[in-house]
């Protein structure tokens, strides 16, 4: 008989929204004009009565932004990039709405009242702000996966001080989500995700060598930002989702694991105690989850194809192949060392990725460069870090590494 009594903390939790009470409900979103804030602005604008939009957030494309401020009522919209503020006033010229730039503009739409964030800035860009979000206990749907992959233990801690209910939007964590509310936590023998095993997933080393970003861009079931699209192509997005699910569900490194499933139809399995295994499934889009985080605790109707499993016929899986992917297994080891590992790993990969696609390394370089940038830091596992600065200090040193490296890996 399994007589574990450790205590698992499925996120979810604390606070319920009372959905009698908040409509329209006030929403933020922070990064609004990528692919998850697009879509998440989406599923409001076929509802817009029930919602009411505080603020929205961009990088740097000002057009975007004005024209979703705009079309969605926005009380105030920011762009991070402060040089663009001016572009930003003059797109928002009479409408009423304020605008915003720069990093502290940034923390002050992340800190406006609001019902519900949806925390969606791409890379460790998004700490600062979704943190400012959890802290004023807003309900906050994470879409960011840097963030706890960088800070997860911080992260977690101020979720609980904050008393704030954090809804986790990654398709593979939603789902684990909904299911394990409905299980005894300590029955949970072990978590699988599965990956979709990206582009490409039956090449040879030789082929990704010599493979270009419009090719790794290309993914066969899923429409994401780039960032993620690379990440999903290498499987470091694979590792990163087991740092989150680490975080997020308080499990530990042999209760963790990774199915490739090329069809993306089964988003990830729970196993039991009594040898049941339970799976979430949905047509790979992502406004199914964000559809769970947005409705939650209740559901709402998303505008999604309809899985028809005869017309499908077969779902597939398979053991990832941490040869041919190396990210997987140097983030499988990310997650036994713990400690501040996580944080130049997400650090080291966010440069590769970006000297990946202008270019200047090949897509294996990405893992060599992560993995490098690992072997020349010391000391991680006890490097534990007790404040988000601390943490920003560390991503940098890391980065700076991970930059000065990129030499011996250019093409
Ligand atoms: N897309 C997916 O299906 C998916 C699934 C699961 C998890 N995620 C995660 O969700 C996050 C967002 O992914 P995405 O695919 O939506 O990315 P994306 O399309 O690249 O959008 C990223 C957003 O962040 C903004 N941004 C970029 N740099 C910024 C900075 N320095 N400061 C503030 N804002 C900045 C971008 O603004 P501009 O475009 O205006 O520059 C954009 O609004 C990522 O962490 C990703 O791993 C995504």
């Amino acid at each position: 008989m399994n007589t574990r009594t450790k205590h698992r903390s499925v996120p979810l939790s604390s606070v319920e929204i009372d959905t009698s009470k908040s409509y329209p409900r006030r929403i933020s979103i922070l990064g609004a004009t990528g692919s998850i804030g697009e879509s998440t602005l989406d599923l409001i604008g076929r509802d817009p009565s029930s919602y009411r939009v505080v603020s929205l957030t961009g990088g740097h494309n000002v057009t975007r932004l004005a024209e979703l401020a705009v079309r969605h009522h926005a009380e105030c919209a920011v762009i991070a990039d402060a040089a663009r503020y001016q572009g930003l006033r003059d797109a928002l010229a009479g409408t009423g709405i304020e605008a915003g730039a720069g990093d502290e503009a940034l923390l002050d739409a992340a800190s406006r009242p609001a019902d519900w964030v949806m925390a969606a800035i791409v890379g460790a860009a998004g700490l600062k702000p979704t943190l400012q979000a959890v802290r004023q206990g807003t309900a906050t749907a994470l879409a960011n996966k840097e963030c706890l992959v960088s800070a997860g233990a911080i992260f977690m801690a101020e979720v609980a001080r904050a008393n704030t209910t954090l809804l986790p939007v990654d398709s593979e964590h939603s789902a684990a989500l909904q299911i394990m509310t409905a299980v005894p936590k300590e029955r949970i023998e072990r978590l699988c995700l599965t990956a979709s095993g990206g582009p490409f997933r039956g090449w040879s080393r030789e082929q990704m060598a010599v493979a270009a970003p419009e090719q790794a861009l290309n993914h066969p079931n899923w429409s994401m930002g780039p960032k993620v699209t690379i990440d999903s192509a290498t499987l470091m997005n694979k590792g990163l989702e087991l740092l989150e699910a680490h975080h997020l569900f308080s499990l530990g490194p042999s209760e963790l694991d990774v199915l490739t499933h090329p069809q993306s139809i089964v988003h990830c399995l729970l196993y039991l105690s009594d040898g049941s295994v339970l799976a979430q499934m949905s047509c790979p889009d992502m406004r199914t989850p964000i559809a769970y985080s947005l409705a939650w605790p209740d559901r709402m109707y998303a505008p999604t194809e309809r899985l028809d499993l005869a017309a499908l016929g077969a779902l597939t899986f398979e053991a990832p192949d941490m040869e041919r992917f190396p990210a997987l297994r140097l983030a499988k080891e990310v997650l036994s060392a713990g400690g501040s590992a996580g944080t130049v790993l997400n650090a080291a990969n966010e440069i590769a990725v970006e000297a990946f696609l202008a270019r200047r390394i090949g897509f294996l370089a990405i893992a060599g460069l992560v993995e490098a940038t690992l072997d020349g830091s010391p000391d991680l596992a006890m490097l534990k870090p007790q404040k988000v600065d601390e943490v920003l200090a560390i991503d940098a040193d890391a980065r700076s590494r991970a930059r000065s490296l990129l030499g011996r890996f250019a093409d």
